[in-house]
């Protein structure tokens, strides 16, 4: 009767399959007597392949929280063009015939930003050819949507289209939670996981904890959503959230626009959570109908009334934090930590106590972050305001649409030609200078000055966006970036200051107003930057990789794991903050993201040695000098294994497995450190390496590169498959033959013992399908 009453409701490909997952959730509330459940839980298992199997004799959901490991069907999953590759390739190799679930793949990563949509497009297509004709035609051999470079950024484009409230799925980018502003649990992956649910391999997720956060009051002002999140990254650090689901809840959560709630999920990304959503809202179903998918709205209405789209009363959260939105300041974060946050009216005292730069040097607005409808109002709006004064931006202004939909209703609207007027940079719909494609030419790459930069981005490590090592970027609203670019001063506070006109006098900008959602609705732009629809596989269609290539490599399976103990040797002892833009740099590498062979040679090229102190430096047993990649490329020739010892959270930032197949690629066995970041350490085991971390924390003053590191007992843990998580001794010896034993710490579940076994995870399932 529940499917009967569904299908009343007229659906569509993009509607979340309510019925099953009702059904689902109904069979879990039988088998818990009812217990209360968060949105986040009944979401997550409702997508369980196997309800009972998981639940098996308890009758609660409690105890699995950071326990349990869940296997799970995601609906749909989406690519970006850099992650992609790698995703395909893998794919590539189970030699199946379409994706089991419904797919796409975003051209946005391999754009340049430099002097505007038109010519960043044309050349950025010329130099990245090869890599995007070898996505699309992957595209239409198994049926999956390709959306070309200039259609807009992957979240933006899900948002716009996919995203649904009580939907899941998996995106090869660690900003997928993005989605979740539209009620949906969307999780950034490796390209290994991608495969999983590609393949129709349930996919696994250790239960995560749930975080409630109870937003109070309203935003006002100059506050924006931005400004809930930077505040949040401040509280929680950008380890607060590892572990955790975030969901909002509370009276606050009514007065936010749906964009805005996605830019609140989309920066859970830098508190390390697995990902962040909010419950089903008003502005939900008023976006869902300003994007055409009113059939959506209605299906998430019904299953609402099921109870499937928010939280249980007394849902049982293990942390809650509140914030009251009246009373939010706009904040600045950063430079280089996207947790490091200042409340406006502190960051003038903030630059003198640190150094910090005095002047800015560019505005960036936009990306996946901040290009929403009312983003781009918003900040118009004060363009106009400094316009209507005779004032011009002091510094470069770049601005960064979303997608072409964005694009072409600012276009209508006149918010494009404001920014323009201004003297505002209009960059194609792509990451570009997020992603380190700014093809800046006011500031060398190798400048040794320091200077700021202020941007409405989620991530600001070093050199993330113009490849320049001394540019802080200071992430903030779009609205506090335009206003600032006027002044360019960073002691000026648009909350509180004037800036001096030409004729002496002073002008105050008003705070921002915008709108939500347009009202003449989404205009959908050039019709070329749109994909089929439904596209259908077509197995004849061939996929050419030319072994000439230096951009696209057909990937070698993995050898698998000869059953004995792991012997490696210590090849660098990594100190403090060790990102996946440490481990596998982006800018110019991204080039080569299909080329496992060429790309690993900027393998932990960012890291600093503790031992030396020196970036990308180690040395050989015979203490010649090399670079990292370069002594890992000669181990590998020599069939030396090794180990990377590291400090706290290693891999934090983004999905990128690139950074665990590199280094599996160039010979590395086992990394080992104080504590992992949850996608990075899961692409490590998917690629066969042994993550692990010290039981005591103190034993990594005790091993130095160049140590032998064995395992002890590693077969007998493989036989008993891994026991869930446990210890791993390791022998250290030393150079002076002096050895001792440390206790390690490993998190591997029996599937992913058997990834270990088997060399990988691609190796397993495909031994699971042949058998
Ligand atoms: Fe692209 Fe930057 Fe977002 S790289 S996906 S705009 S975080």
């Amino acid at each position: 009767s529940l499917i009967t009453s569904v299908r009343s409701i007229s659906t569509s490909s993009v509607t979340p399959p309510y019925a099953k997952l009702i059904n689902n959730l109904n069979l879990i509330k039988n088998l818990t007597s009812n217990e209360p459940m968060t949105l986040a839980e009944k979401i997550l298992y409702s997508h369980l392949n196997n309800v009972e199997e998981t639940l098996g004799s308890s009758n609660s959901l409690r105890p699995f929280r950071g326990e349990q490991y869940l296997k799970l069907n995601p609906d749909r999953v989406a690519m970006q063009d850099a992650s992609a590759q790698m995703a395909l390739l893998q794919f590539i190799t189970t030699k199946l015939k379409e994706t089991e679930v419904p797919a796409s793949i975003h051209c946005d990563h391999l754009i340049v930003g430099k002097d505007g949509e038109k010519l960043d497009l044309q050349s950025s297509i010329a130099t990245n050819s090869e890599v995007f004709d070898f996505l699309n035609d992957c595209a239409k051999k198994y049926g999956i949507q390709f959306w070309g470079p200039g259609s807009g950024i992957i979240h933006q484009i899900v948002l716009e289209n996919f995203s649904a409230p009580g939907l899941m799925m998996l995106g090869t980018d660690s900003h997928t939670p993005n989605a979740g502003g539209l009620g949906a649990i969307a999780i950034g992956v490796g390209g290994a996981d991608a495969v999983d649910a590609l393949t129709g391999t349930p996919w696994e997720l250790k239960a995560p904890k749930i975080l409630g956060v109870k937003l109070t009051g309203q935003l006002k002002g100059w506050s924006s959503p931005k400004d809930v999140i930077t505040h949040l990254a401040g509280i929680l650090t950008v380890r607060g959230g590892t572990g955790f689901i975030v969901e909002y809840f509370g009276e606050g959560v009514e007065n936010l626009s749906c964009t805005g709630m996605a830019t609140i999920c989309n920066m859970g990304a830098e508190i390390g959570a697995t990902t962040s959503l909010f419950p089903y809202q008003p502005a939900h179903k008023k976006y869902l109908i300003s994007t055409e998918r009113s059939e959506v709205a209605d299906a998430a209405d019904f299953a609402l009334s099921k109870g499937y789209l928010n939280a249980d009363e007394g849902a049982q959260y293990d942390k809650i934090i509140e914030i009251n939105l009246s009373e939010l300041e706009p904040s600045v974060n950063g430079p280089f930590t996207p947790d490091l946050s200042t409340p406006i009216s502190q960051y003038s005292k903030a630059v003198k106590e640190n150094k910090w730069p005095e002047k800015i040097s560019a505005g960036l607005i936009g990306s996946c972050t901040n290009s929403s409808y009312q983003d781009m109002t918003r900040a118009a709006e004060l363009v106009s305001q400094a316009t209507n004064q005779g004032l011009k931006p002091k510094i470069p202004f770049f601005v960064t649409p979303g997608s072409e939909q964005i694009r072409a209703t600012l276009e209508r609207d006149g918010i494009i030609e404001t920014f323009e007027k201004a003297g505002a940079i209009v960059l194609s719909n792509a990451c570009g200078p997020c992603i380190g494609q700014w093809d800046r030419q006011d500031v060398s790459k190798q400048s040794k000055e320091t200077n700021s930069i202020f941007t409405s981005f989620n991530r600001n490590f070093r050199a993330r966006n113009d490849g320049n090592r001394s540019t802080m970027n200071f992430l903030t609203s779009p609205e506090l970036v335009t206003a600032m670019v006027y002044s360019g001063d960073v002691h000026y506070n648009p909350l509180s200051d004037s800036i001096k006109k030409e004729d002496g006098s002073a002008f105050k900008f008003d705070p921002p107003t915008g709108e939500d959602l347009p009202r003449k609705g989404f205009l959908r732009g050039r019709e070329e930057f749109y994909p089929v629809k439904e596209p259908k596989p077509n197995p004849a269609v061939q996929i050419n990789v030319s072994p000439e290539s230096d951009r696209l490599q057909l990937l070698e399976p993995f050898e698998r794991w000869d059953g004995k103990e792991l012997k490696t040797n210590v090849v660098l002892k990594v100190e403090g903050k060790c990102t996946t833009d440490h481990i596998s740099a982006a800018g110019a590498w991204l080039k080569y993201k299909g080329h496992l062979e060429n790309i690993a040679n900027n393998t932990l090229i960012g890291a600093l040695n503790k031992e030396t102190g020196e970036v990308n430096t180690v040395y050989d047993f015979d203490n010649s000098k090399y670079t990292i990649p370069d002594l890992m490329f000669k181990w590998k020739s020599e069939g030396r294994p090794w180990t990377v010892i590291a400090e706290h959270n290693y891999g934090e930032g983004s999905a990128r497995e690139h950074a665990a197949l590199q280094p599996r690629f160039l010979g590395g066995k086992i990394i080992l450190v104080k504590s992992f970041a949850r996608i990075h350490e899961t692409n490590l085991k998917k690629q066969g390496m042994l993550p692990l971390t010290f039981a005591n924390e103190a034993d990594y003053d005790k091993i130095s590169s160049k140590d032998v590191l064995e395992t002890v007992g590693l077969p007998e843990l493989v036989a008993k498959n891994g026991d869930n998580g446990g210890i791993l001794n390791l022998k250290i010896t030393k150079p002076t033959g002096e050895s001792f034993i440390i206790p390690g710490k490993h998190t591997m579940s029996a599937d992913q013992i058997n990834f270990f076994k088997y060399g990988s995870a691609l190796n397993y399932i495909g031994e699971l399908k042949r058998t």
